[in-house]
């Protein structure tokens, strides 16, 4: 039996039991951190004492948040109830030997990503010069930066203020703004102002990024690398997504080879958020 369920035993019947989480996210550090659950609409009114045993557990743990919605709108956030503990829910989050500091309740994070982040970081070159779009709180410019040192510059588009104003903030505390330049806008506007070409492009927005893909081929150099993530079904996983890199590289007159297919993370009933990175422009 998970922890939290013994926790709840004897104060939750059987039934309910059954349907407390087996998991939720930590975001914080060993003095500072939020939890963030989904409680069930059946139990929602056992809520309090799950959190309560959810910070019992995790001593660090000073706020505990539901989530009450699926991610919704251009910032990608949910609804996030606080259910115990302190109504301030900044954190800073330590992954990988970097710190960022972040309200989930103000901006997009997943902390699940962070493997993800090194894959894409440790594929980076001396000498790149990097676009990451929707690039959040700064999590993968900072991986990227952090792995490879000997970058250019990586280029970041946020257009949620908060998320960009935390991304200010993240670039400063691990003090990499000689590598990361931060722009608050709209990727499609900003698109057309930038005046450079670039070795690769990542594009860290499962739903909706193929609307962006046509941005990313103008903007990549030849035999430059796009990763692409999309959300794929269980019984096929990435052939919806590579039929529209497909149509969008042929629209573009790029050539393409899809380098490698990785399936992320789960997302949701037998679908996954997966990624395909793509080299642009080969011969
Ligand atoms: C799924 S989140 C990813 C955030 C970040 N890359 C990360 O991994 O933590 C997508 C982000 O893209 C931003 N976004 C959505 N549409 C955008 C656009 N057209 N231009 C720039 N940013 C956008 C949202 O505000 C959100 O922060």
């Amino acid at each position: 039996m998970k922890p939290l369920m013994r926790l709840l035993e004897g104060k939750l019947n059987d039934k309910e039991l059954e349907l407390v989480p087996r998991s939720y996210d930590i975001i914080g550090s060993k003095n500072k951190a939020v939890a963030i659950i989904e409680i069930p609409k059946e139990i929602k009114n056992r809520k309090e004492l799950i959190a309560e045993a959810v910070m019992k557990l995790n001593k660090n743990v000073k706020s505990v948040l539901n989530k009450i919605s699926g991610r919704k709108g251009t910032y990608r956030l949910e609804d996030l109830e606080l259910i115990a503990g302190d109504n301030n829910t900044e954190v800073i989050h330590k992954e990988h030997g970097y710190l960022l500091k972040l309200d989930p309740r103000k901006v997009f994070f997943s902390p699940r990503e962070a493997t993800e982040r090194q894959r894409v970081a440790s594929q980076v070159r001396p000498g790149e010069n990097v676009l990451v779009m929707f690039s959040g709180i700064g999590p993968y410019a900072i991986a990227i930066a952090k792995k490879q040192p000997e970058i250019e510059k990586v280029y970041c588009v946020e257009i949620n203020p908060d998320a960009h104003e935390y991304a200010e903030e993240n670039v400063r505390i691990n003090k990499l703004a000689h590598k990361i330049m931060l722009m608050n806008d709209n990727v499609k506007k900003v698109s057309s102002k930038l005046k450079l070409k670039f070795d690769r492009i990542v594009m860290p927005m499962a739903v909706g990024g193929e609307e962006f893909l046509d941005v990313a081929f103008k903007l990549i150099k030849d035999g430059g690398m796009i990763h692409f993530y999309s959300v794929g079904k269980e019984d096929d996983l990435f052939i919806e997504a590579e039929k529209t890199v497909i149509q969008v590289a042929l629209s573009n007159r790029k050539r393409i080879k899809i380098e490698n297919r990785v399936k992320v993370l789960p997302f949701g009933v037998r679908k996954h958020k997966i990624c395909l990175d793509i080299r642009a422009g080969v011969p």
